[in-house]
This record gives structure tokens, sequence and C-alpha cells, in this order.
């Protein structure tokens, strides 16, 4: 993680990549240049970052968006009217949302499948599909899909394979070694890890493939500047020790809250007894500190009460940064699906998600422990 793709930089020498703030190059005749042209198309930082990207995935090709979304989207344009979308059923709100009210328009027809067991995806294969996208574990119930099972169907289909890692970061899991096509982040929480960057990206192997989505990237624009890059390639490096720690803090939060008296359910991927557990332990490293629960007393205005009441569990929406974060799904990230599909997918308007931080573990119980009172 701290030396990926990052080389000294060429000018200088300089060990951190410098921020190119610059929109164009001076090229010394028509055509003549040292690479870059244009920034919408290339620039240092972004490249250094690209190079970063495909090396803690084990991929060959990294390119970065302005968004998780931007990215996803990217994906999307790949295909034509008529092509179908194997998607499934449990995914981030925006991610559904750009789905069915951005592309579907556009003739693109998608199929919300429960992935828990992989030989769904098979019924809704046809000539037409180009795409399946899962996303493992997902948000914010933390199911587990079996990413080599569905990379096998999407092989024999003669279909991509795209995984939505956000959840494990590259830490923990490598979508391309199981035979992913594309892995897909919203770079804005763990890879950046601080919370003050929006960007999102892609991996690859495929050159074909990558050559499609870099014409993509420069055509559309959907490009993150210098200085986000920047940040980002400063936050994988500590990837490896934040991560473990958000880990540590995750299962012990999870087992407190598992034997709190108040708390109802709890949805950790690292429990025994979740669903698909022996799936996750095969393509995880770890389980992570993202975590949903519901009380045993469970009605929406006593989970608002517990959701204004925690101090150092910041109400915000997103994670996967340093800081603790608490979340109401219903009304905050998975606002954009309708009830009756939230409820099908068992997202409940109780639910209370967590994004365990890194902060001492002692204080964290603390303050979780005086909001369930
Ligand atoms: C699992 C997942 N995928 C994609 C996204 C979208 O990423 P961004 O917000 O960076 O556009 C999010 C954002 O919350 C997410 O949680």
């Amino acid at each position: 993680m701290i030396h990926a793709g990052v080389e000294p930089d060429p000018t200088t020498g300089a060990i951190m990549t410098p921020i190119y703030q610059t929109s164009t190059y001076v090229q010394e005749a028509p055509a003549k240049h040292k690479g870059y042209e244009y920034a919408r198309s290339q620039n240092p930082t972004r490249t250094a970052l690209e190079a970063a990207f495909a090396a803690i995935e084990n991929g060959k090709y990294g390119l970065a968006f302005s968004s998780g979304v931007a990215a996803t989207d990217a994906v999307i344009k790949l295909l034509q009217p008529g092509d179908e979308v194997i998607a499934a059923s449990d995914l981030y709100g925006g991610t559904y949302r750009l789905f069915t009210k951005v592309f579907e328009k556009f003739g693109i027809r998608f199929h919300y499948v429960n992935m828990q067991k992989a030989d769904n995806i098979k019924q809704y294969i046809t000539p037409n599909t180009k795409l399946i996208w899962i996303e493992t574990p997902t948000n914010p119930l933390l199911n587990i899909i079996d990413i080599a099972a569905a990379a096998a169907i999407a092989k024999e289909a003669k279909a991509l394979l795209c995984v939505d890692n956000t959840f494990a970061s590259p830490y923990l899991q490598n979508p391309l070694d199981l035979g992913a096509d594309i892995v897909m982040h919203s770079v804005t929480k763990y890879l950046g890890g601080h919370s003050d960057v929006i960007q999102g990206c892609l991996v690859m192997n495929d050159q074909a493939l990558r050559e499609q989505l870099y014409f993509i990237q420069k055509s559309c624009g959907a490009v993150p500047g210098p200085q986000d890059c920047f940040l980002v390639l400063r936050g994988i490096k500590t990837l490896h020790v934040r991560m473990q720690r958000h880990c540590e803090n995750g299962e012990k939060i999870a087992h407190f809250l598992r034997q709190h008296s108040k708390i109802g359910k709890v949805y950790w991927c690292g429990f025994e007894d979740h669903p698909n557990f022996e799936i996750a332990k095969k393509q995880m490293r770890g389980f992570g500190g993202m975590m949903s629960f519901s009380l045993k007393d469970d009605n929406v205005d006593n989970a608002k009460k517990l959701l204004s009441s925690t101090k150092l569990f910041a109400l915000a929406e997103s994670l996967g940064g340093v800081e603790s974060l608490i979340n109401h799904p219903a009304s905050m990230t998975h606002a954009s699906i309708p009830k009756e599909e939230r409820l099908k997918n068992g997202l409940t308007d109780s639910l209370i998600r967590l994004s365990v931080g890194i902060e001492d573990i002692d204080d964290l119980i603390e303050d979780l422990n005086r909001a369930i009172g």
C-alpha cells in the first residue's frame, strides 16, 4: 500500500507525487509532447494514482473518476440499448437510482436478483446479457455473494462481471483474483479514508476493456482534480493499518451489540452464523468495520432517538473514514430505493448502520452503551 504505483517524481525526484495543478501542457511542435496534452485526458498526479489503484487490486489498469457513481456510470456506458444487466437486488441506493432513473430510459434492461445463491443469476441470462453487477458485502445488510461462482456464470454467458468492492476494500478482498472483469470502488470511502474526498475508480486486466473505459472517461469527462488525487495517494499509504484497526474495532463492536439486551438483530459478516459466512471466509481476509443492527424494541422512533444520541459516532452519510459514523439507511443512504423494494430485501425503517472508525475501542463502546441506554 505504501509503495503502490508511486515512483519518485521524474522531474525533481520528489518522493511524494506533486499536485500537477494544470489544465494543459505546452507542446514542442504540434503533436510533439511528453505524453500529456490536456488534463481531462491525462494528468501526472492522476496517472500515479491510477497505477496505485491497479497495484492494490492486483490489476493491470486503473482509472480514476470524479465519484463512485461516475465510475459506475462509465461501466454502464459500455452497453447499448437492448442490452441487459443482472444486478444484485441489495445495492447501494445511488447505484440503484442510476440504473433505474438514468439508464433504463436509454433502453438498458436491469434485472434485480437475490444473488445470495449465485445460481439464481442463471435464470436471468439471455443472449442480451452483457453485464453482471454485484456488491459484496452489500450496503447496508452485509450480504455476501460468491464472487468466483458469479464470475464462472458471467464467463459462460460471455458477459462482464463488475464487483463493487467498496465495503471490503482491496485490503480484505480482490475480486479480479476471483475472476471478475472489473472492480469498482467508491474511493470516497476506505481508499481515501479521511472523509475529505469524493472519488471513484475502476480496475481491470483486459487492455481492450481498459481502452473502452478510458475512451468513456475522457469523452464524458468525469475525472477527479489533481488535489483530490494527491489526497487519495496519501490515503492509500495507510490503508492497511487503518483496515487492521477497522477490523479489530468492528469485531468488538459487533460482539458488544450482539450481547446487549436492548439490541435485536446484528448484521456483520464475521459472525459464524451470518448467511454465507463460509463464502466470506473464503474470499475475504477479514470482515471489516461495517455493520447494521435493529433494536429489540424495534420501531422507528426508538431508532431515531438512538441515532441522535451518540457523540463519537457522528450521524452522517458515507463510511470508511477514520472517524466512526452512524447512519439511518431508510432515510439517508438508501432513501432513493422505494420502500417496498427496501422491505423486500430486509432493509427496515428502523435499521441502523455503523461505520466503525479507528478510535479507541473503549471510547466507542462507551458512546454506544450510553446512547442505547
Ligand atoms: C457501496 C457503494 N458503492 C458506490 C457508492 C457511490 O460512491 P460515491 O458516493 O463516491 O459516488 C457508495 C457511496 O456511498 C457506496 O457505499
